[in-house]
């Protein structure tokens, strides 16, 4: 971390936004001398946007990205609707790195399963981008994503193009329901995950997205036979200071800001059962 306070934030400066659904943009953010810190996959910032306040983000580049971080924000509330007002050239606060990120060391030699759904995509992106960026450390890669309509899937034509162009990987894109733009796949993430009956021999599974797609994704895994160990996931607690010290996030002894907020199955079935 390079700020010698990990709650006092650095300065940094929108390079450009980019609209990616009705509700979603992705800002392009550096500090004053470049990256503002050094970060791993699953990690995030909190963002903040005086005098509103700040909010925690995943950080969806990847740390092979050294020009900028990246973070797509939900317009759900105050900070992230102050962050939606912004322009390129403005400047936000930003702190970080925060969470323990995804175990890539665990992860080699493995074949890897992503689960996304909605803006769950923000953290498995930069985790993607960084197995394709190490592409000889990792096995075959499936990718299933899905959004509510075609409106709402993020990084389209990433996904659609420079993803499923990549040596051994394939990608499964799903909407919920109908519509006439779109001729591929209809139904809910976790009946994708079952209908493509992935073996889970070899195989890691990780899944992000709104906590009853997780909970139903968990459940199709267990009946395609992954074990708990097989499975990593993230959690989504609110959160205040990011580093373990409010006691806004915790699970039992168990801080999500700073233990998380990735875990594997086996981990969170340990946790008390609140989250
Ligand atoms: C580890 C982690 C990573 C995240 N990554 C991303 C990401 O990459 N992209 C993204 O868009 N979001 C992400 N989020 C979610 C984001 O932090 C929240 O949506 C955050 O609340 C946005 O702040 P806000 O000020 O805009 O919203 P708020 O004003 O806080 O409101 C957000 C929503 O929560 C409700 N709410 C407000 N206060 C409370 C409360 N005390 N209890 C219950 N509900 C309340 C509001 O009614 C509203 O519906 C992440 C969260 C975590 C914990
Ligand atoms: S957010 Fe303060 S302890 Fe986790």
């Amino acid at each position: 971390m390079s700020s010698a306070n990990p709650l006092m934030p650095q300065q940094a400066t929108i390079l450009d936004i980019t609209e990616e659904t009705p509700d979603i943009k992705t800002l392009r953010v550096v500090g004053k001398d470049g990256l503002p810190f050094d970060f791993m996959p699953g990690q995030c910032a909190m963002l903040s946007v005086p005098p509103v306040g700040e909010a925690i983000f995943s950080i969806t580049s990847s740390p092979t990205c050294r020009e900028c971080l990246e973070f797509s924000i939900k317009n759900v509330g105050n900070v992230s609707n102050a962050l939606h007002c912004l322009v390129p050239g403005q400047q936000i606060g930003i702190r970080g790195p925060y969470g323990n990120g995804f175990p890539v060391d665990q992860m080699k030699g493995k074949d890897l399963l992503f689960i996304g759904g909605g803006i769950g995509l923000a953290p498995l992106r930069s985790l993607i981008s960084y197995c394709f960026a190490h592409r000889e450390d990792y096995g075959h890669i499936d990718i299933v994503y899905g959004a509510r309509s075609p409106a709402d899937l993020i990084r389209k034509s990433e996904v659609r193009e420079s993803w499923a162009e990549q040596p051994d990987t394939s990608v499964y894109l799903t909407v919920d329901a109908e519509f006439p733009d779109w001729d591929g796949h209809v139904g809910f993430v976790p009946t994708y995950v079952s209908e493509l009956a992935f073996k889970p021999e070899g195989k890691i599974a990780i899944t992000c997205g709104p906590p009853i797609m997780i909970k139903f994704v968990l459940q199709a895994l267990d009946k395609l036979g992954f074990s708990a160990d097989q499975v990593i996931t993230t959690l989504e607690m609110r959160m205040k200071c990011g580093v373990g010290k409010c006691g806004r996030c915790n699970l039992g002894s168990v801080y999500v800001c700073k233990d998380g907020p990735v875990f594997s199955l086996e981990e969170l079935n340990a946790l008390p059962a609140e989250y």
